[in-house]
């Protein structure tokens, strides 16, 4: 099973394939926002991924239009809800709360 590493903690956790990266990092116990409820509305699940991008699933138009309103988004940016795990390691770098906005 893939591995994903949380940034700042360090913390890792195996991930079943298929599963969403906000579910994992919430299974971590790491401390993450979601106002929408996962629904790429918010933006208070902006990541960057720093290892692994390719692992992920592709950016779904509906996220892209929300990055596109977060301030502080560049080539690494992720929503954590609109991302599921492929088969490869991945890390993560949490921005803290309210950073997306
Ligand atoms: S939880 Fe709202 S955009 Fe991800």
């Amino acid at each position: 099973m893939p591995v994903l590493t949380i940034l700042p903690s360090g913390k890792t956790i195996e991930v079943e394939p298929g599963s969403r990266l906000l579910d994992a990092i919430l299974k971590a116990e790491e401390k993450i926002q979601s106002k929408c409820g996962g629904e790429a509305k918010c933006g208070t699940c902006h990541l960057f991924v720093q290892e692994g991008k390719k692992s992920l699933s592709k950016t779904t138009r509906a996220e892209n239009e929300q990055l596109d309103t977060i301030v502080g988004v560049g080539s690494k940016s992720r929503l954590a809800c609109q991302a599921n795990f492929g088969t490869e390691n991945v890390t993560v770098e949490l921005l803290g709360f309210d950073s997306g906005r």
